[in-house]
């Protein structure tokens, strides 16, 4: 098969012929449709996030199931399935505590023992994230896929394995926003214009988006944003106390920088919760005010919007069939997998939201 191999951090993506193996018992060999192209990818690329090499990158996708293994009755042949890195056992303690998105459990992958999923001339390449998407096969652990309507698009269905799942996850799960709340989301790419989609569909009262670029804003608020804010402007944690009169009660953090997660916790009202999804930099520090824990402000992570995918997706596909969750808008272009390249360095302007990549059927 084809697949878009990454062998050294800051080159480009190099398509070359992959080897894939068998499926194990509990494995299900995917023919992905559309796979979109996720911030995070950069940042595995980039070397800000270190990862073992060789990869094939990606972790949004939708697809078809080509084969399972001996053990898989959940799907079979011919299913449609949207695949999540958040592979999980179903059996350790953050599991059975209802914290799916954070089990660890190393049996969702191979032993090193093992034949590797992916390899190239007996030489194994690094399955990335337990998913490797820009692939034209991927092997995977049946706990690493949900199975979904087939009137559902594929490449809106392709967004929901990651973007969607970690911003409108963030709001619901993560943050748990209220009705009628004050909110502000920094960062309208596609994980942050998720989590502004999210915050109309939770109720919040206020939802400020605040971006560089005009044309992301101008998507937020046809999402849900009753205000935007452009942050080359200068001031923006000025500008958002005095919209909220008096700071948020929810913000987030959707780009991944040390300035916008503090300004995340800057613009909070008293007893307000700042959530950091995006990726910061391995090693950098984020600082904060002492004082401002006696007004009972809060920060916190997120990861991939704290999901249990099995549930939350198909409901978010329920969400975009009703016409509450816009998906359509979130996709600036279909590329071809030999396009990769040009779709991460889209990703560093800012100024475009998803490129998805359309599988040759
Ligand atoms: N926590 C998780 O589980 C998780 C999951 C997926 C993605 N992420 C992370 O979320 C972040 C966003 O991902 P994405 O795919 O939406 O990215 P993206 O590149 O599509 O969007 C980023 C947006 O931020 C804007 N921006 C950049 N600098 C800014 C600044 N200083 N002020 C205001 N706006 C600014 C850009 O114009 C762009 O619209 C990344 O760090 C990604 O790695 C985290
Ligand atoms: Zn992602
Ligand atoms: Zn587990």
């Amino acid at each position: 098969m084809k697949a878009a191999v990454l062998r050294e951090q800051n080159t480009p993506l190099e398509i070359e012929e992959v080897q894939v193996s068998k499926p194990g018992p509990r494995e299900v060999l995917v023919r992905p449709v559309a796979a979109g192209v996720c911030h995070s990818d950069l940042h595995f690329l980039d070397g800000s996030y270190p990862y073992m090499l060789p990869t094939i990158l990606g972790h949004e996708s939708a697809g078809i199931v080509e084969e399972v293994g001996s053990d898989v009755t959940y799907v079979s042949k011919g299913d449609h399935v949207i695949t999540c890195l958040s592979a999980f056992c179903g059996h350790c303690d953050k599991c059975l505590t209802g914290h799916l998105a954070l089990c660890q459990s190393p049996e969702v992958s191979r032993e090193a023992d093992q034949e590797p999923r992916l390899h190239q001339n007996s030489q194994p390449i690094h399955q990335f994230l337990n998913l490797s998407s820009f692939a034209e096969l991927m092997l995977i652990h049946e706990h690493a896929l949900v199975k979904v309507r087939k009137d559902m698009p594929m490449d809106r269905a392709a967004l929901i394995g990651c973007s969607t799942t970690t911003g409108v996850g963030a709001v619901f799960h993560t943050a748990k926003v209220e009705p009628g709340s004050k909110v502000a989301v920094i960062g309208c790419g596609g994980v942050g214009l998720a989590a502004i989609n999210g915050a109309a569909i939770a109720g919040a009262g206020q939802i400020i988006a605040v971006d560089m670029v005009d044309s992301k804003l101008e998507i937020a608020k046809a999402l849900g944003a009753t205000h935007t804010v452009n942050a080359s402007s200068g001031n923006v944690v000025g500008e958002i106390i005095e919209m909220t009169q008096g700071g948020c009660d929810y913000t987030f953090e959707a780009i991944g920088l040390k300035a916008t997660a503090e300004q995340s916790f800057q613009m909070l009202g008293a007893g307000g919760t700042a959530t950091v999804i995006g990726m910061i930099p391995v090693g950098t520090m984020v600082e904060l005010h002492g004082v401002d824990f006696l007004a009972e402000k809060k920060i916190q992570g997120s990861n991939m919007g704290s999901n249990r995918f099995r549930i939350d997706m198909p409901r978010f596909i329920e969400f975009y069939l009703a016409g509450k969750l816009h998906l359509d808008e979130m996709i600036s272009k279909h590329i071809k997998l030999e396009e990769v390249n040009d779709a991460l360095e889209a990703l560093k302007s800012g100024k475009e939201a998803r490129h998805i990549i359309m599988f040759d059927s």
